[in-house]
Order: C-alpha cells, then structure tokens, then sequence
C-alpha cells in the first residue's frame, strides 16, 4: 500500500511539473512582448520591461533538467513495484524488514525528491517588484547553472541600503566571460569546494577555461594550495638571471618535475612555445649581443631613439621574463604577460623578480588610454591568428600606448604569401617606422621585426 502511495505521490508531481512546463513552453513560439503575458498574466502592463532580457531558454533548460529527474525517479518506483508484482510470492513470504524499508524510501526516494525540489527552488524568476531602481531585475545567466557558489557570483551585490558606492552605481556586478555558458561542467566543476578549505590543484583546469573564453573566471572562495617547501626568494641582484629554486613551484600539473627538465634538449619538456627560455645562457644573449639578422634590434638602439623617455611598458608573448630583466637593468619597468602553456612562465618571471600579467588573448587590456611608453611583442603572434583578432589587438595597443610610445614588433613570422596583409595591419596606423626588417625564415616563411612610433593626435 505504502508503495502504491509513494508512486501515486510521484505522480502528481510530475503531472503538475508538466503541466508548469508546458505552461512555459508555449511562450516560444510567441514574440518576445507576449511571452512576458504570458507568464505574468497578471502583472499590470507597466511593469513589461522588468521582464525583457530575462532568459527564458536557460529558464526552461532548468525546468527540463528538473522534468528528467523526476522522470527517471518514476521509473525507478516502476519498476520496483514491477519487480515485486513478478515475485508477489516470495514477497508474501519473506518480510522486509522496517530498516531495510526506511534505507529505501531515504536513497531511492527522499533523495531524489530532494534534490528535484532543490533544482525547482533554485529556479530564478524575476521578482515583479524588483530591485530598487534597475530595469533588469535579474541576470539571466543565473538560470544557466546550478552550483550554488556560480550562483552567488554572478548575482549582482547591492550596496548596503541607501548608499552609493565609491564608482557611483548602486551594485557591482562580478562578471564571467560569456564562453562560461559553454563550458558549464567545467565551470561546475571547477567552483565545486568546500567554503574556506582547500581548493582543487586544478589551475590547469582553470587556465583551459580561461583560454576557451571563459574568461574572466568567478572568484574562489576556496585556499589555493602552494609548495608545502617554499624557500624565500633570492634577492634581486641574483634573481634576475638565475633559474629560480625546484621548491617554489608546484609541479604536479607539469610534464616535469624541477627546471632542469625544461631545457630545449629534453624532447619529453611539456610546451613547444619559447624552447630555450629556461636556459639563462641563451637568454642573456637576447637583445644585447649583434646577431647575423637584421631583424633583431639591440635594446640599446631601441632606447636610445627615445633617451630616457622609456619608463614604463608591456611585453606581450611567450617568455619568460627575459626582456623585462634586461629592461630592468636599463630602470624600464615592464610586465610580461604570460600563460602557463606547459611551464611554469608566471612562477618563473614572478621568482625573477619582475612582474607576469596572467592574461589571455581574449580580454581587453587592463591599462588605461595613452599611458604605456613601449610595447615589445615576440613569440606569439604569428601567422597563425585570425585577421580579425589581430585588428582587435592592435588597436587596443594602439589605445594604451602613449602618443611618442614605441611599438617593437620582433620576429613576427608568417607564411611568406600572407605578408602582405599582415603588414597591411601594422602599417594602417601610420606610425613612424625607425626600423623595419624583413628576413627569411625557412622556405615558405618570413620573419618581419619593426620599431614604429605612435604619433601625436590632435584630436
Ligand atoms: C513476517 O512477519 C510476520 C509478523 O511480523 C511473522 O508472523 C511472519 O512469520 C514473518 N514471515 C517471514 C517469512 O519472516
Ligand atoms: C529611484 O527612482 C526615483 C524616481 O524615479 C528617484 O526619485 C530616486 O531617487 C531613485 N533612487 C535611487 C536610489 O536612485
Ligand atoms: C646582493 O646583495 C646583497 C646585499 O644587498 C649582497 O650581500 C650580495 O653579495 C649581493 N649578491 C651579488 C651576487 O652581488
Ligand atoms: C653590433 O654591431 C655594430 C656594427 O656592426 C657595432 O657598432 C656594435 O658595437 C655591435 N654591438 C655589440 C653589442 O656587439
Ligand atoms: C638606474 O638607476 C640607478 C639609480 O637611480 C642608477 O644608479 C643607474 O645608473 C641607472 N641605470 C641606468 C642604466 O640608467
């Protein structure tokens, strides 16, 4: 009898869900005005807008997800009932027992239902009063996922009542990069901690959402975890050019396990990009000693076209903080922005002494219009990169250089048949161009290096 109970109760629920569902599926085949009416029937007209940009796809995808927990509980409860029908005689024979009754209804039953009735809760509606005096009363990626702490997030934070913050709005918003949307398990999965405690060993985790657009990542609440043998760093005049010590990096996520390993002769090194940059004594030759192309330009010259104007500056490649440290030693102050593609780069510039900027390709640069007096870019943008994106990058440097600042592009390399364009891209600025040099590379490829000079505006 209890059975029949539990499987009836079921289906109530489930029947009443439908009915919800398709109460809301029916909205999409309406426009976007009458799919509001629909679901708020009642609320007066004046309100519509709080409605608008509300997502109702991620909406119904929740509800979807809840529809097919509960499906698959009915089945189950069926089935179970199916199979004591088929063994009714043993059944009358052998007695349950209450414990093992009660184990049942907990794990087959009450869970389940839990955790459906969670996932219905959890569904976001936009509150028809609102939030003080926003028009969009909710942010619709909140719907999108489940974790709890993605959840809390994103929602935008009011301030205290009655108070405007330091930037004048009313809340902050803590942002994710739309791609999140996509990689929903990984971002679930990444956020999935304990409040406080220690956090997975998982930036290569995060690094992989980063790169495929999820970027900016949420926030943890969790500790990152560190070398349990950290040394303090070495001082300055040594740090510079010698390979920092194998305790200050946690190496699990790496194909080697200390520095050593990284060298350009090891074939089993882990990343591709920048083979010789964990060997100082190739390192040390960059930009100071006259090589036989005419491509690479000597930092000397490079300054020495704007004496002592160059202070502050950006280099933007793979590497491993060489050209800063060299920069250092001139009083230049560069950041080098670095990802960790199969070596530890950011521990590595970071342990140097000089300052890694963990970004990616898909964000916008975080310095303000006009200030930075040099960006050096090697290594990385090469032909393999979309036009389109590279447009996109060139004029947000072109942003943040200074009028005066100095552009070094060094050895870009592309398939010789694509120079044309890409040199179209560097030229379209009409910089002043101080060096400019074009060599081979190999058969079907050239390296083009160039100094260009942002000019003044008048407007
Ligand atoms: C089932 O339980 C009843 C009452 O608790 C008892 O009289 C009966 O012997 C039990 N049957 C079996 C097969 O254990
Ligand atoms: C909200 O809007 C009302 C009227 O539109 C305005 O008087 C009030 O100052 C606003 N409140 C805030 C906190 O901006
Ligand atoms: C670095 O500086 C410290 C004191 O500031 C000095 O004791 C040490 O010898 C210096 N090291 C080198 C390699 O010059
Ligand atoms: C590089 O070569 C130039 C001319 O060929 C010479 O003047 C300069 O001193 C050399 N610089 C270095 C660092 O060897
Ligand atoms: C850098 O600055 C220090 C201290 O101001 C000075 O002694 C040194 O000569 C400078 N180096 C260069 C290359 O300008």
């Amino acid at each position: 009898m209890a059975w029949l109970q539990i499987v009836l109760g079921g289906l109530v629920i489930i029947v009443s869900i439908s009915s919800l569902f398709r109460f809301y599926s029916a909205g999409f085949f309406l426009h976007n005005e009458d799919i509001c009416k629909h679901f708020y029937a009642v609320i007066p007209e004046k309100n519509k807008e709080v409605h608008e940009g509300f997502d109702i796809k991620a909406l119904s995808d929740q509800v979807g997800e809840v529809l097919n927990k509960m499906e698959s509980l009915q089945e189950k409860l069926e089935l179970a009932v199916q199979q004591m029908e088929k063994n009714k005689e043993q059944l009358e024979k052998t007695n349950i027992t209450r414990l093992e009754h009660k184990k049942y209804l907990e794990q087959e039953v009450i869970r389940p239902l839990y955790y459906a009735h969670i996932a219905l809760r959890q569904i976001r509606l936009p509150k028809p009063e609102g939030l003080r005096n926003s028009t969009m009363k909710e942010d619709p990626l909140i719907n999108t996922f489940v974790t709890e702490e993605i959840r809390k997030y994103i929602t935008p934070k009011e301030n205290r009542v009655g108070k405007i913050n330091v930037y004048g709005t009313e809340r902050i918003f803590n942002t994710i990069g739309h791609s999140c949307v996509l990689y929903k398990k990984e971002l679930e999965q990444y956020m999935d901690y304990d409040i406080g405690s220690y956090c997975n060993d998982d930036w290569n985790l995060a690094q992989k959402l980063m790169v495929n657009g999820c970027d900016p990542l949420p926030r943890r609440r969790c500790l990152t975890r560190a070398s349990k043998v950290y040394q303090k760093p070495y001082p300055i005049n040594e740090s510079l050019w010698k390979i920092p010590d194998d305790r200050n990096v946690r190496w699990s996520n790496y194909h080697c396990r200390n520095f050593k390993c990284l060298s350009s002769t090891n074939p089993k090194r882990g990343y591709s990009k920048c083979t010789g940059c964990f060997e100082m004594e190739k390192e040390k030759l960059k930009w100071v000693t006259n090589s036989s192309l005419p491509i690479d330009f000597l930092i000397n010259d490079v300054l020495a076209i704007k004496h002592g104007e160059i202070r502050i500056g950006l280099d933007f490649g793979v590497g491993t903080g060489s050209f800063a440290a060299r920069m250092r030693e001139k009083n230049v102050t560069i950041i080098t922005a670095a990802l960790n593609l199969g070596a530890p780069f950011n521990e590595m510039i970071a342990l140097r002494g000089l300052v890694p900027l963990y970004v990616t390709l898909n964000q916008r640069l975080p310095f303000f219009d006009n200030t930075m007096d040099l960006i050096h870019t090697a290594g990385f943008l090469d032909g393999w990169i979309d036009l389109l994106l590279m447009d996109f990058m060139l004029f947000d440097w072109d942003r943040i250089l200074r009028p005066g600042g100095l552009l070094w592009i060094d050895r870009f390399f592309c398939n010789r048949k694509d120079l044309d364009d890409f040199m179209y891209m560097f030229l379209q600025f009409r910089y002043k161009k101080h060096k400019w040099a074009i060599s081979p590379k190999s058969k079907d490829e050239v390296y083009l290096s160039a100094l260009l000079e942002k000019p003044p505006r008048a407007i």
